[in-house]
Formats: structure tokens, sequence, C-alpha cells
């Protein structure tokens, strides 16, 4: 099972168009919109290449063993136990010696994206950016799951908001083709759509498209979370609002071509049935190809960021300017800022185009402090029917910004700007808040809750590293000198005891480990770290901003990673309160997912390989020779009711499912106040 009405690819032919071409890649070239089954046609023209599938299962197996997860994810606890049951390594072996062989190179990056994917963890994915996002596979109908609040009952509809978005994106062109789409009476009639109540998709109940979507999507343990990834949602980017379409509208392969929806329009009694085609759009930064020879060589194989480097040979590593994908974050002058953050598809593409949220919706009046991912906003009391507290709002859409420094202030400026207007309730919202810097993770908490045992000398989480026979040597290598500038993440510089004491250097931190059973497999994992935060490199207030029981954290349930060490840490030790938006109302839903503790990638594992000189080691992952990424978690953060284990697989059950309607969804402002009004 592929997804929803997912057609088998060894049955789907390439169109008349690309055979009377001859080269399918050929047909697609210089186009911005086409037919999914163009780019599967091209995509899929490719045959397996025996010595490239070695070299793929190779670097990512090899990877998976500095992956701290692989054998909690044999068979997470409850409540995880159904979501997350996957042997990774075993499929990959699987993988290797599938026979017959995959029809095309496509089903095997397939099968192995997959085979991570099943992992429901967003730090660890395998991409190819051969195909993988290069072009985005769109509808003009995002959905959303509303009640009813005359009888309280969920239905899923067309987002009220899916024509004002879809047009303003898409431009006239393309929206064309979905016009005339529509049956007879309704030729023209897209916007009449939105609103829509959907009874079926595929002639089934639409949550059964939403459940087969929850189990390939990935990325979060929480099956209410994978299913709300269907939905639409908004975010907070950098540059400013954005729409999420979720994985209805939006999808990064050119799977399906179609799909027929039956639907009661808005202030209508009768049913009309649509069936709506699915429109890929290239990606507007690919480099242009004409033909299946060009094709390859411009997006599918190796270049200079996708393997590691040795920092101390004479080629420099390539600028972070001209990254192509903007995994590593920017350097900071005089600190190593460490990530904790999902790794999506989308991300490992230098621009993505952002959809915008509709002016009516976004949030106005911004307050002093607002910058890039962090705005502020104080709630109306008119609004909120509390004239003693007033609300104060933190919009954060991510934990990672281009400048560190310049996001730490924002949130200080912001938070105590809020307080000094009065604000003594304040709602957080992480709505699909990614992660980022751990520390800015800490410094949030710290600031919030004030000094206390919980936030002083640790805001954060104690930590392990998993500590294979390769890293033990890469930290021997350190210990010898091998990293004398301080360089690589291994370094002992970079951590303490888990009495905070930093490490001294040279320390061979791995030299002794702490021999564990997971799942009946042994394993081994580091001494537990303490904290690497503190001191701030910005002093934080001498007393809590705001009382943390009267603070609010809000998303969709997407608030992964540096996101998570934010909202646990305030949920389980301070007692914060955690709303989920628009959930399933018989699916628990979790405030937060993908906990992990820090978050890196192949590239950076193997630039650690090879300064430490390790390259020629019999453990160590080759080069990649495709254009590919594998990310994993480096540490896992301990729990915090049971500090046995990693807090990854521990519950983190919202405090409350908040009924979206279609006056509030995709509203952030209308949410808030619905929360400072009911909630706070
Ligand atoms: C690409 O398409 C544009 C407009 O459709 C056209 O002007 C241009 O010549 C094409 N380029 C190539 C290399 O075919
Ligand atoms: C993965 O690596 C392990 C250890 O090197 C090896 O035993 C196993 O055969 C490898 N699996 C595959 C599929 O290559
Ligand atoms: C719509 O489709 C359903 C089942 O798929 C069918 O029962 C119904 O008659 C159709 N309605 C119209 C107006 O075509
Ligand atoms: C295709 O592109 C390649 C590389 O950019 C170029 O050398 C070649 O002439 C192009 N072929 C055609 C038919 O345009
Ligand atoms: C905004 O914050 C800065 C830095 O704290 C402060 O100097 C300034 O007076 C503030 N402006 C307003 C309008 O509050
Ligand atoms: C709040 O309501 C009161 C009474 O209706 C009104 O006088 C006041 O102007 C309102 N305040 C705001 C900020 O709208
Ligand atoms: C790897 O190369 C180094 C020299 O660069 C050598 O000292 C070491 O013995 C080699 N190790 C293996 C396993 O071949």
């Amino acid at each position: 099972m592929l997804g929803f009405g997912i057609i088998s690819l060894a049955l789907a032919g390439p169109t008349l168009a690309a055979n009377l071409l001859g080269d399918p890649c050929a047909a697609i070239a210089n186009q911005t919109w086409v037919s999914p089954a163009d780019v599967r046609a091209c995509f899929t023209s490719f045959p397996v290449d025996a010595e490239l599938k070695n070299n793929i299962v190779e670097v990512v197996n090899k990877t998976l063993a500095f992956h701290t997860s692989v054998n909690y994810q044999r068979h997470a606890p409850p409540p995880f136990s159904d979501d997350v049951h996957a042997d990774v390594l075993g499929d990959l072996a699987d993988i290797s010696s599938q026979i017959p062989e995959f029809p095309s190179d496509f089903d095997l990056h397939l099968a192995i994206s997959r085979a991570l994917k099943r992992l429901n963890d967003g730090h660890c994915a395998y991409i190819n950016l051969c195909y993988d996002a290069l072009f985005i596979s769109y509808l003009p109908t995002p959905l959303v799951l509303l009640t009813d609040p005359s009888d309280g009952l969920q239905h899923v509809h067309i987002a009220p908001e899916a024509h004002t978005v879809a047009s303003a994106e898409f431009g006239e062109d393309a929206m064309r083709v979905w016009q005339d789409a529509l049956p007879a009476g309704l030729k023209g009639g897209l916007e009449s759509l939105s609103g829509a109540e959907v009874l079926l998709i595929n002639d089934e109940d639409p949550f059964v498209a939403v459940d087969a979507n929850a189990l390939v999507t990935g990325k979060f343990q929480g099956r209410g979370t994978r299913q709300n990834l269907f939905f639409a949602s908004y975010m907070r980017t950098e540059d400013g609002w954005a729409y999420q379409l979720g994985d209805f509208a939006q999808q990064t392969l050119p799977l399906i071509d179609e799909v027929t929806m039956a639907l009661r329009p808005s202030g209508r009694q009768d049913i009309v049935n649509v069936t709506l085609p699915y429109r890929s759009r290239l990606l507007d930064v690919a480099e242009p190809w004409n033909d299946s020879t060009t094709f390859r060589a411009a997006h599918c194989v190796a270049n200079e960021l996708t393997n590691g480097v040795d920092l101390y040979a004479d080629r420099p590593p390539a600028p972070a300017s001209a990254a192509q994908r903007p995994l590593q974050a920017p350097r900071h002058p005089t600190r190593k800022h460490l990530i904790n953050a999902l790794l999506e598809d989308t991300m490992t593409r230098q621009k993505m185009q952002d959809i915008e949220l509709p002016v009516a919706l976004t949030p106005k009046k911004p307050l002093n402090g607002s910058g890039g991912v962090a705005q502020f906003y104080m709630l109306d009391v008119n609004a909120t029917d509390d004239a003693e507290e007033k609300t104060g709002v933190l919009m954060l859409g991510s934990f990672a910004a281009s400048d560190f420094d310049a996001l730490q202030k924002s949130l200080l400026v912001g938070l105590q700007g809020l307080k000094d207007a009065g604000a003594k309730k304040l709602v957080v919202d992480v709505t699909n808040n990614g992660g980022g810097y751990i520390c800015i993770a800490h410094w949030l908490h710290r600031i919030i809750a004030g000094p206390k045992s919980t936030t002083i000398p640790q805001a954060g989480l104690q930590t392990e590293a998993r500590a294979g026979p390769l890293a033990r040597r890469i930290v021997r290598a350190i210990a010898q000198g091998a990293d004398p500038d301080n360089k690589l993440l291994y370094n002992p510089l970079n951590w303490a005891f888990a009495n905070h004491t930093p490490f001294p250097a040279p320390y061979d931190w791995l030299g002794k480990v702490v021999d564990r059973t997971v799942n009946g497999q042994g394993d081994a994992f580091s001494q537990e770290l303490g904290d690497e935060c503190q001191p701030f490199e910005m002093d934080p207030p001498v007393e809590a901003l705001f009382d943390p029981r009267k603070v609010a954290i809000v998303s969709n349930g997407r608030c992964a990673s540096s996101c998570s060490l934010f909202s646990i840490t305030m949920a389980k030790e301070e007692g914060a309160t955690t709303v989920v938006v628009g959930g399933k109302s018989d699916i628990q839903q979790q405030y937060c997912g993908v906990v992990g503790g820090q978050s890196t990638h192949f590239t950076e594992i193997d630039t650690e390989i090879k300064t430490a000189q390790l390259k020629n080691d019999s453990l160590a992952p080759p080069d990649f020779k495709t254009n590919s990424v594998v990310g994993i978690t480096w540490r896992l953060g301990f729990g915090i009711e049971d500090p046995t284990g990693p807090e990854e697989w521990q519950d983190h059950p919202a405090d409350i499912n908040l009924p979206l309607t279609a006056e509030l969804v995709n509203n952030p402002m209308a949410i808030w106040e619905r929360i400072a009004k009911t909630i706070l």
C-alpha cells in the first residue's frame, strides 16, 4: 500500500506525448506544470543500477550505526507500540537482496525512503534530490477537519479559504486545468466548492484516505499527528505567514493522478461528485535539462555538498551561501550552536516556494521584539472577556533562524514587552514548528519560567549519544589530537559530565560506554551528558516573565525536536497547559513528537570520519554517488517522568483537543482568542 488511491507504478505507463517523443524526461523539460504521470514516466525510465544501489544501501546502513534509535524503534513502548515497530536494518537487507529487482530506480527509491519513514521519526529520513520534492503535486482543494457547532460532530471539509489560497498561488493558467475538470454544471465554479463538506474520497469514508496517508507519511510517532498532517494549517516562517496545504493537496512525489470526492457544497443539500487531477509543479530553482542524460546529470549525482570533507585538508568546505541544501545552521562567530530539527524533503531545497496565508487570516499589529520566526501580539481584552489579566501571544514558527543572537534577543524583548504591557497570561503558538537550535529551546523555557531547579543549570534534557565502534574510534582519534581546533561534533570540548562539569580536553569520553539491551538487542551508549547551553550568551531575567501555569502551548501536534524539548519541559516540569487544535475527537492527541536530543545527517558524520582520518575503516560509509541525504538522531534526551529511558517514546498527551469551526480554522488570532477565553 503506497498511499491513498495509489496506482501501481509498474502499471503506470508514460503518457502518449512522452511515448511520441521517445524520451520521457525530454517530454517534461522546460515546463513548469505537468501531469504526475508524465513526471513518473521520466522518474521510472531509469533501471536500477546495481553499483548505485549497493552504494545507497551501504551509506544508509552504515550511517544508521550513528542513529541512537535503531533498536528502540524495533518496538516502542505504549502508547506508541502500534506506531513504531520496524526493523530498518532488516528492511534494508531485504531491499538489498530483492528478487526480482525493482522495476526502476524510482521504485527502489520509494522502498528505501519508506523503510526509513516507517520509523515515524522525522529526524531519520532518506532523501534523494533526484526525486523528492523536485516536482510538488498539488490539488486546489486543501482539506480541514471541522466540528459542527450544532451537534459537535466532526466532518472533513474543503478549507473555506481554499480558493483564495489556490488562485493567489497557482495563477490562472494552472487553475484553468482544474476549472475545466469540473462536471458540466460546475465548470469554472471551483470557488463554490470552498467550505464544502467532503462525504467520500474515492468512494470511501474520508478517514480511509486520512489513515492510508498516516501509514506512509512518516515523521511523527503519534497517529493523531500523522492524521493531522493530511489537513491544511498555517505557519510562521522567517519571511512571513505561510499556508501549508497538507498532505492531501500537496505531495512531494508524483504518485497520485487524480482524486474523486463526493461533496456537499456550503448552503446546499445536493451532493456533487468531482474528479480533480493532481498537477505537478517544478521547483522554481531547479537546474534545467533537455533529456534523460541531462536530467540525471543535473539532479541525480552527488555534488560538492553531498559528502563530508576533512576539515584540516587544503580544500575548504563549500561556502554556506552556495549551499543547495541549507542543512547546516550558519556558523556562529564564537560558539557552535547545535541543532535538533526535523529533516523534511522540502527543507533540503534551498528555497521552497512558500504559499501565503490569506491576508484576512493573517494576524495584524505585531508588537516590539517581533522579527522573523518570532511574532508577538496582545489580545484585545474585550475579545477575551478578561479585563483583569491580559493575554499576550508568542507565535514561534521555528527554533532556527539565520541569526541565533537575534532570535535569542527577540524572545526576551518580545516577552518582556508583553509583560510590561500588562500581560499575565501567555499563548505560545508552535504550530508546524519543526525545531532548530537546542539552546534557544532551553533559553525560552528559562526566561518564561524564571530561575529555579528545573531551569538551572539544565533547562533541557540530559542526553546520551550512541557509542558504536566507529564513533568510539572517532573520539579516540580526537583524544589523540585529530581535532586541535575543536571543529568536530565528537570533540569533548562541546560536552559535559552528567553533573554539568565540562569535559576536559583531551578526554576519550566514549572510552567507557554504557552497555544496554534494547528490545533484545545489545547496544551501547555514551555516559549521560549534562547541559551545554549555560551560561547563556545573554543575561536571562532574574524573575519569571510568566507564571507557567498561565501559559498555553498550542499547535496542530506538529511541534518537533527542539520544539518538543521546550514543550515537554514546560508541560511536565512547569505545568503549562497543552492544546492541540482540530485533532480527530476520538484519538488522543500528542502535543509534540520526535523529541530526539540532537539531530544530524550523513554529511556531518562523514566530515567527522574524514577529519579523524578514519575513512579507510571498514565501518565507514563510502561517499554517496547519488544526490542523497540521510538524517539521524545523534543524541537522545532522557525522560522526565521515567528518567531511565529516552523521552522520545514517552507519552505527551495534549490536555485539550480544541475543535475547529469554519470561523476558527487557519485563523490564528481567532484561535488564540478562543483559547484565552475558554482555556487560560
Ligand atoms: C523554454 O520555454 C520557454 C517558454 O515556454 C521558451 O521561450 C524557451 O525557448 C524554452 N527553452 C528551451 C531551451 O527550450
Ligand atoms: C549493514 O552493516 C552491517 C554491519 O557492517 C552488516 O552486517 C550488514 O550486512 C549490512 N547490511 C546491509 C543490507 O548491507
Ligand atoms: C456520486 O457518487 C456516488 C457514489 O460514488 C453515487 O452514489 C452518486 O449517485 C453520485 N452522485 C451523482 C450526483 O452523480
Ligand atoms: C541539452 O543540454 C546540454 C547540456 O546543457 C547541451 O550540451 C545540449 O546541446 C542540449 N541539447 C539539445 C538538443 O538542446
Ligand atoms: C522596544 O524594545 C526596545 C529594546 O528593549 C526598547 O528600547 C524600545 O523602547 C521598545 N519600544 C517600544 C515601542 O516599546
Ligand atoms: C471594550 O468594550 C468597551 C465597552 O463595550 C469599550 O468602551 C472599549 O472601547 C472596548 N475596547 C476595545 C479595545 O475595543
Ligand atoms: C587507515 O589509514 C591510516 C593512514 O592514513 C593508517 O594508519 C591506518 O592503518 C589505516 N587503517 C586501516 C584500517 O586500513
